[in-house]
């Protein structure tokens, strides 16, 4: 078999075969595959796009490249919850405490953020000591006692996705179905959990923009778990404005603990509701939505799920200080009022201008290598729908450097559209494919 014949194959329209995905993949992986023939490949992929089978071969052969996660030595169902990436998004902090405080174990391995959406782990490092690289044996042994672990990827998860994934990220061919299912199912799948719930993000912040595409992913990735006898079940949710009103490290742990307090933006704690249903049901941990979330809301009012939180804080390591008393996060030097020029109602938040505004402060990393500023970021204070007079703070920017700051403030600006008329809330969940 021949690189290049495959290349040609794709480019004239042609189905691959699974010996001819495969032997790209394992090519590729080893190093046998040089960058230019993948990133040819790719792009052919990207125009003329893969059959359904084609797909399935993709997502088989990325999780055949690296290690199973096996949890059969966590005790209970097992249910595992993804999300395809979004400004502002920190559900897993809120979402996980939540289902374990319903006796549901969450284990979650999570990754870091790049470019403007943030990554879960990245969130954790604002708290002092917290340890997310765990052995087998620690992360077992905490998930069994407190029913709740946040973690790195251990050992070689996916590796083909890894090096696929930044390949895509700099020749243009991120957002495509297929890669998109096939990069997400082979590492979910590597995970050996009974059920998975993915958040599908839809709008300005993510990389399905419209809802057509967003169904066409879903139904692609339902039908990839289906396929491994893996229950999945996608939630299609609006990312055409920011998840809640935080965007940045520290700042977001912050409003987790909050709305942990049930003192949480509504979208925010909506959210969690919507996705720890499903959770719970997937889990056998309730029989009804109404019973799971009447469940969930009692987390929420009786304190059980911050303390959870607080649980898993003190067993990797944390110091739950920062959290009884969040003043104690890393802090910016310099806070910036950012004033609307206009009058009326916000009609649109770009939000991966508002992402991209936190990653100019140095909430996110520009490359893989980027140092994180913890304690930078952007707080919103108006969303969409609300009234807007001139001259109110619609937002605010935490930074370390106050003329980058007083720059972000101008771009934050911008990512806000202000209408004369009145302007509907947005609906939070847009749709479901199981
Ligand atoms: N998230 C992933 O894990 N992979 C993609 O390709 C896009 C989002």
């Amino acid at each position: 078999m021949r690189m290049y014949d495959i290349i040609q194959k794709k480019r004239d329209r042609k189905e691959l075969s699974e010996a001819e995905i495969s032997y790209f993949i394992e090519g590729y992986t080893s190093g046998e595959i040089p960058d230019y023939q993948a990133s040819a490949l790719l792009m052919a992929i990207y125009i003329n796009k893969m059959s359904r089978k084609e797909t399935e071969h993709l997502t088989k052969a990325m999780l055949e490249s690296g290690d199973t996660v096996d949890l059969s030595g966590v005790n209970g169902r097992k249910v595992d919850k993804h999300s395809t990436g979004g400004v502002g998004d920190k559900t897993t902090l809120i979402l996980g405490p939540m289902v374990a405080a319903c006796g549901l174990p969450f284990s979650k391995m999570s990754g870091r953020g790049l470019g403007h959406t943030g990554g879960t782990l990245d969130k954790l490092d604002s708290i002092e000591g917290f340890r997310t690289q765990l052995t087998e044996e620690e992360f077992l042994a905490i998930i069994n006692k407190t029913k709740l672990c946040i973690c790195s990827q251990s050992g070689n998860i996916a590796p083909a996705d890894k090096k696929i994934y930044a390949l895509r990220d700099v020749t243009a061919t991120v957002d495509n179905i297929s890669l998109i299912a096939a990069s997400v199912m082979s590492k979910k799948l590597s995970l050996k959990s009974d059920a998975i719930v993915i958040d599908v993000k839809v709008g300005s912040g993510a990389f399905m923009k419209n809802l057509d595409d967003a169904y066409e992913l879903s139904n692609e990735m339902v039908r990839i778990g289906q396929s491994f006898d893996r229950e999945t079940v996608c939630y299609l949710t609006d990312m055409d404005q920011p998840l809640g009103n935080t965007v940045g490290n520290a700042l977001e742990v912050a409003e987790s603990v909050e709305t942990l307090k049930n003192n949480g933006p509504k979208d925010l704690t909506e959210l969690c509701l919507v996705l720890g249903e499903e959770l719970l049901l997937l889990g056998n941990a309730a029989k009804t939505k109404e019973e799971a979330r009447a469940k969930l809301l009692d987390t929420l009012e009786s304190g059980a799920a911050y303390r959870k939180f607080l649980e898993m804080v003190e067993s990797q390591g944390g110091n739950i200080e920062q959290i009884e008393d969040i003043s104690k996060l890393p802090k910016a030097k310099h806070v910036l009022e950012v004033r609307s020029d206009a009058f009326g109602h916000v009609e649109a938040i770009e939000a991966e201008e508002v992402g991209k505004t936190a990653l100019m402060v140095g909430a996110g990393r520009e490359t893989k290598e980027s140092e994180i500023d913890l304690s930078a970021g952007v707080v919103i204070s108006k969303k969409i729908g609300d009234a807007v007079a001139a001259g109110d703070i619609i937002g605010y920017i935490h930074c370390n450097d106050e003329e980058v700051g007083k720059a972000a403030c101008e771009k934050l600006k911008l990512a806000y559209s202000i209408s004369k008329h009145f302007v509907p809330k947005r609906k939070l969940i847009l749709g479901k494919v199981d």
